[in-house]
């Protein structure tokens, strides 16, 4: 018996690229490579599915603390997989959101990033919602400080909804993690309040479309209450 419909809006903490690289005694960032494929195998599960959005978490606001190197490749590899991405999204019809700070990424960066959420605006296909440089604590002092510049003084669950990185995207009825942790990691603390968690051991490079289907219909047989009985 199926209980819920499919998600408007999936979540996904891409864990466990270095993992999968140590086991292979490769470079941790052959691991954040062989991810990039994954991310591609997932969206286009994510389209044939019908899924509205989908948020990926890339890069947290924590994750500065890894090596300069591992930084530094992380970077270039993004770097090519938004211009993969922004053709396919034109051609495809998905739009590119992003949520996250914009401080201390490099600005070419930043303009492939602007460029393509701008060709991809009015778009109406799978939205990828791209968690990048995102911590979701920053995220919240963000809308409260945005609310505090408003001049606001009695603040409502709804502004800090309304204030967030992007306000349009509906709360992930279901969060995937992969690589076997089950923590959260700074990821949408506020939108997950009633979010189903869905924890595989499967590595981020191992994942595609199958795991994804998986996850979903695990979902799907869930029983979701909202406090209610
Ligand atoms: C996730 O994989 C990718 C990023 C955080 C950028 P990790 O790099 O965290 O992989 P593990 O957890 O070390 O295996
Ligand atoms: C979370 O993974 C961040 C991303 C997937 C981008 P981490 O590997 O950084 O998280 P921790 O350190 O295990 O909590
Ligand atoms: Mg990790």
């Amino acid at each position: 018996m199926q209980q819920n419909q499919i998600p408007t809006h999936i979540a996904i903490i891409m864990d466990g690229n270095g993992r999968w690289a140590k086991s292979r005694h490769l470079p941790r960032l052959a691991g954040h490579r062989e991810g990039a494929k994954a991310v591609e195998r997932t969206l286009k599960g994510a389209q044939k599915m019908g899924i509205k959005f989908i948020t990926l978490y890339a890069f947290s606001t924590e994750n500065w603390s890894r090596p300069k190197e591992e930084i530094d490749g992380l970077m270039t590899l993004l770097s090519h997989v938004l211009d993969n991405y922004s053709q396919q999204a034109i051609q495809q019809n998905m739009r590119l959101w992003v949520s996250g700070s914009r401080e201390g990424l490099p600005p070419s960066i930043l303009e492939k990033i602007d460029r393509t959420v701008k060709a991809t605006a009015g778009n109406t296909g799978l939205t990828v919602n791209l968690a990048l440089n995102y911590g979701a604590r920053q995220e919240i002092t963000h809308a409260v400080n945005l609310l505090l510049a408003e001049g606001k003084t009695n603040i409502s669950s709804q502004d800090i909804s309304a204030h967030l990185y992007q306000p349009e995207l509906p709360d992930p009825e279901l969060i995937i993690r992969t690589s076997g942790e089950e923590r959260l990691s700074n990821f949408l603390l506020w939108q997950s309040a009633y979010s189903e968690f869905y924890f595989t051991p499967v590595l981020w490079p191992d994942f595609d479309e199958t795991e994804l289907q998986k996850a979903v219909t695990e979902y799907c047989q869930r029983t979701r209450r909202f406090g209610g009985v």
